[in-house]
């Protein structure tokens, strides 16, 4: 019996040692950990169930029946996050550079299938080499079965990828499909076609790094929703992030305990947006103050700076912030801004996480290269969006919610619950500068005439007393009361019903 037990014990440690010794140094040479590191850095400890350690690929192909090394290039199975329950997989560049075969994708297959039966988040570490290209059309096609488990997972479980190697051609389809995609500085990268391709068929020039790095990725691309500096940064802000998500769309998102006052007054928001409606201020001073002990991840900082979202809590509660950024782009509504944050919008309402909506917003941004690129199509996203959403959505107007700018930003049409503003706001169709360039066109000659009218628009219609005769918004408060009257608009709103009409599916515009 004890040579039985030696013998599983044997086994097992052959397995660990993936590609070999030599592999796993020249893994650690370019400051990468290995795959069961990572896991080791990610799951509380001890938790980790590992399974599928004996699977091998069955290909004879190419030499490959004398390639097999146990677990075939990748490591799963489930552990715990500060005691909840996740799914993982992740790939072993020490195999095959990590490469996918058949028996690979069926390993990854399963902790997928499982996690969507008990409910909780599946965390891809990937690091691979690509399709195994021994085996061809097998690799394909273990490709698509991970692709249909994503799609089938989208909205019912969290699904994250943290990329930390290479992640190219098709394979990237599957991170895409995640919810969420973060990098590693300098050792990551991403693409559809690899430099060689690249400068084959475009002639252009570019380093792997340019091409799909990490920094790509999280500031131009907007593909990643965060860049970290390496491994361990990566692994650790990923426990903290999981922090904030539930395990599944039936789940609520954790409830901490909450030290911080829910009606702690902050006086320093009452100066906060300057005398000059023009003159920008930081809506990251607005948000840390107002979320739980300053606490706000921010996702895609790096990428279309004028909409700012994230999770922070409020009361102990998770909520998915959006605000529009004053500092960039004075916080137009641009292609790029809808696209981000009607992802995130239609994340939090799939998973039942209220969203507050902190808006500054002088309009959509004009130009021939908006236009052309599709401003209109993309602009609906974020109106599709919230206008779908059911879960409790707060609004707080700081300053300027101009045209359809207003109307998309969880305004109280599209049923925003509870809509607030500061007295600082502007509430209409537009600026009065332009407002009255329009209606006064015959004195535009006239400038005397003109800063007079403009005066009298102000006066009228740069106020939110006009939404608030109407009802549009519930209340004019004050900004240091903003975390109280947010906190307990959502504390009312915790047991919300609203059901959208039954259909297959809507059609946003893509
Ligand atoms: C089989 C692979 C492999 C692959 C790497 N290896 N990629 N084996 N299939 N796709 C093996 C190498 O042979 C090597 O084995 C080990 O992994 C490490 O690879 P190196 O090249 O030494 O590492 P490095 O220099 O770091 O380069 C990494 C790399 C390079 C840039 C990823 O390996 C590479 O270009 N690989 C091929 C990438 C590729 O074309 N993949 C297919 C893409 S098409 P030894 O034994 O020497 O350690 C695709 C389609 C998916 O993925 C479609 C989905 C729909």
């Amino acid at each position: 019996m004890r040579e039985i037990l030696e013998e599983l014990e044997r086994r097992r440690e052959a397995a660990r040692q993936g590609g070999g010794q030599r592999r796993i140094d020249a893994q650690h040479a370019k400051g990468k950990l290995t795959a069961r590191e990572r896991i080791g850095v990610l799951l509380d400890e001890e938790s980790f169930e590992e399974w599928d350690i004996f699977v091998e690929h069955r290909c004879a192909d190419f030499d490959m029946a004398d390639k097999a090394v146990p677990g075939d290039g990748v490591v799963t199975g489930h552990g715990t996050i500060n005691g909840r329950t996740v799914f993982v997989f992740s790939q072993d560049f020490t195999v095959l550079g990590g490469s996918l075969s058949e028996a690979h994708a069926g390993k990854i297959c399963k902790v997928m299938d499982h996690a969507m039966r008990v409910g909780a988040p599946v965390i891809g570490l990937n690091d691979s080499g690509g399709a195994r290209i021994q085996e061809g059309i097998d690799s394909l096609a273990g490709y698509a079965e991970v692709f249909q488990r994503n799609v089938l997972a989208s909205g019912v479980i969290p699904q994250i990828s943290m990329i930390m190697g290479p992640c190219a051609g098709g394979a990237v389809y599957s991170p895409a499909i995640t919810d969420f995609i973060f990098m590693v500085r300098d050792t990551s990268y991403m693409y559809v076609t690899g430099p060689e391709v690249v400068k084959t068929v475009t002639h252009e020039t570019v380093t792997h790094e340019e091409l799909g790095g990490a920094t790509t990725h999280s500031s131009r691309s907007g593909v990643a929703d965060g860049a970290f500096d390496n491994d361990v940064e990566a692994l650790l802000s990923l426990r903290r992030f999981i922090d904030f998500l539930p395990a599944s769309n039936v789940d609520d998102a954790p409830q901490r305990e909450v030290m911080d006052p829910v009606d702690r007054a902050e006086a320093s928001l009452d100066t906060l947006v300057p005398d000059n409606p023009n003159k920008p201020y930081d809506m990251h001073e607005l948000i840390t103050k107002v979320v739980d002990d300053g606490d706000f991840f921010e996702l895609k900082p790096d990428f279309a700076g004028n909409i700012l979202i994230g999770f922070g809590r409020m009361g102990g509660a998770t909520v998915g912030i959006v605000a529009n950024q004053p500092m960039v782009l004075a916080g137009c509504l641009d292609i790029q801004s809808s696209i981000k944050a009607a992802r995130f919008v239609r994340f939090c309402d799939a998973f039942s996480i209220p969203i507050v909506t902190f808006v500054d917003v002088p309009g959509f941004l004009p130009g021939t290269s908006q236009e052309y690129g599709g401003i209109i199509r993309h602009g609906a996203k974020l109106l599709y969006a919230y206008a779908e959403c059911t879960v409790p959505k707060v609004t707080v107007i700081t300053r300027k919610a101009y045209g359809g700018a207003y109307d998309v930003m969880a305004s109280k049409h599209l049923r925003g619950d509870v809509n607030l503003a500061w007295p600082s706001a502007e509430i209409a169709v537009m600026g009065p500068k332009g407002a009255v360039e329009i209606i006064f066109r015959e004195d535009i000659g006239d400038q005397e005439k003109i800063a007079q009218r403009t005066e009298e628009y102000r006066q009228k219609f740069a106020n939110p007393f006009v939404a608030g005769h109407r009802g549009f918004i519930d209340d004019v408060i004050l900004p240091s009361e903003t975390r109280a009257r947010t906190c307990r608009s959502l504390s009312m709103l915790r047991n919300k019903q609203l059901e959208n009409p039954w259909r297959k599916h809507g059609n946003i515009p893509l």
